[in-house]
């Protein structure tokens, strides 16, 4: 089998750059290790940048987001009992939406197959081979059993965060830059009315909790825990109390209901360096993964895939592979600014379990300072609502 560019991972960066692709007249062939209904049921990320939106309306799969997702103007910063507005509609004229990443996937994949995309799910065995030649394989064995061997220009390794793409560059030829967090998110969704009508990121001396939605009905929460913790270890009576505990003040309560989710994530940022390797590209969570406490991991995919679209576009029609060959060093600044974006939320709100009260009262102060100035505010918001695509 042979097709242009060999796309492993079915997830938001792979899907999208099909996507964009097939916009630009590139053929793809996506070999997807799990199957379309586990795809669009794995509940993970909520947040999207303008942006991401925009960029989904210009390639046709933009209604469902704007119809069903909801667009939020802001969000608050909650410390010492008291909430603190950040208007990103007031202060950059830009918003956010919230609509699920299974939801994102799911319209992706409904285009891409409407479209005639060839999109092989349920593969195992996944090998990648002579990526340094310019004729690289992708191996895998479909549902059915039958060996591929799948010969492309080029391979997007987009399979996430545990995928095969990213082991396929030799140690020797990347570094691993890479930081776990002496914490976790234990994350629930919940059937309860929305409790705010904006995400609320919440510090605490007890530590962080982010209350987040994903229709008016069912709720998204999560709250900072050991990163050992066993979510079944937890009745729902002491995830309420913990969670309302983290967001308590001015007689603010949360709204309670069923728990019909819980899990426990770990937090961690990590990029690979360099994002290319002979004819291998990395994109997405494959390349590098940041905690979710600025809400980027999905649409920093989607900014890579727009990159990588761009450059093999200029690939197939001059035949020249300087763009592509800048991939890595073009894609990787926005990643840097996301790394540290995230890096930055996540130890403002985020209690240190080896900390001392004075790293408490300097969160206190910094939080302070970014509440309470034009210049701190305006920065998180141009950073949460997204910088520009590059176009
Ligand atoms: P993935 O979504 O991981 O997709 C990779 C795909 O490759 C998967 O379908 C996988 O099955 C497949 N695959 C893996 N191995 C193989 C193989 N060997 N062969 C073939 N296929 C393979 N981001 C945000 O922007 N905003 C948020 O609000 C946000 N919240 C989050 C909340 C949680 C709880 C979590 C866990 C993440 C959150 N993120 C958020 C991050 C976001 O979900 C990821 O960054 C995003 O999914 C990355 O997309 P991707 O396509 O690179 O990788
Ligand atoms: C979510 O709704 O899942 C969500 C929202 C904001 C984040 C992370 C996750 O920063």
């Amino acid at each position: 089998m042979r097709t242009q560019v060999g796309i492993v991972g079915a997830g938001p960066a792979g899907l999208m750059l099909s996507l964009l692709l097939a916009e630009r007249g590139i053929d793809s062939v996506v070999v997807e290790a799990r199957s379309r209904s586990a795809i669009e049921q794995t509940i993970r990320a909520g947040v999207l940048e303008q942006g991401t939106v925009e960029l989904l309306d210009q390639c046709g799969v933009g209604d469902r987001a704007r119809a069903e997702g909801a667009r939020h103007d802001g969000i608050e910063l909650r410390f010492r009992g008291e909430g603190h507005r950040i208007d990103f509609a007031g202060l950059v004229g830009r918003s956010v939406w919230l609509y699920p990443q299974h939801e994102v996937l799911t319209d992706l994949i409904a285009a891409r197959l409407a479209a005639g995309a060839d999109i092989r799910f349920e593969c195992s065995d996944v090998e990648l081979r002579e990526v340094t030649s310019d004729r690289p394989v992708i191996a895998f064995t479909e549902a059915d059993g039958t060996r591929v061997e799948l010969e492309c220009d080029v391979i997007a390794g987009c399979d996430g965060s545990t995928g095969i793409s990213r082991n396929s560059i030799p140690a020797s030829a990347r570094t691993d830059h890479f930081r776990a967090y002496p914490f976790g998110w234990f994350g629930i969704l919940a059937e309860a009315p929305q409790s705010a009508p904006e995400l609320i990121y919440a510090h605490s001396e007890r530590g962080f909790a982010l209350i987040s939605t994903r229709t008016p009905t069912v709720q998204r929460m999560y709250f900072q825990c050991d990163p050992e913790e066993n979510a079944d270890d937890w009745s729902d009576d002491r995830i309420w109390e913990e969670l309302q505990t983290r967001v308590a003040g001015n007689g603010f309560r949360l709204a309670e209901g069923r728990i019909f989710q819980r899990s426990v994530l770990p937090m961690r940022s990590y990029v690979c360096e360099p994002m290319q390797y002979g004819r291998l590209f990395l994109a997405g969570d494959a390349a590098h993964t940041v905690p979710p406490t600025g809400a980027k991991g999905l649409n920093l995919a989607v900014a890579d895939v727009l990159v990588l679209a761009q450059a093999l576009e200029s690939f197939y029609s001059t035949g020249v592979t300087e763009r592509l060959e800048n991939y890595g060093a073009t894609a990787s600044r926005r990643v840097w600014r996301a790394q540290h974006f995230s890096w930055w939320m996540t130890s403002m709100l985020h209690t240190d379990p080896h900390g001392s009260p004075f790293d408490l009262r300097r969160q206190l102060g910094e939080l302070d300072s970014v509440t309470s100035s034009v210049a701190g505010s305006t920065y998180l918001a141009e950073a949460y609502t997204g910088w520009p695509l590059s176009l």
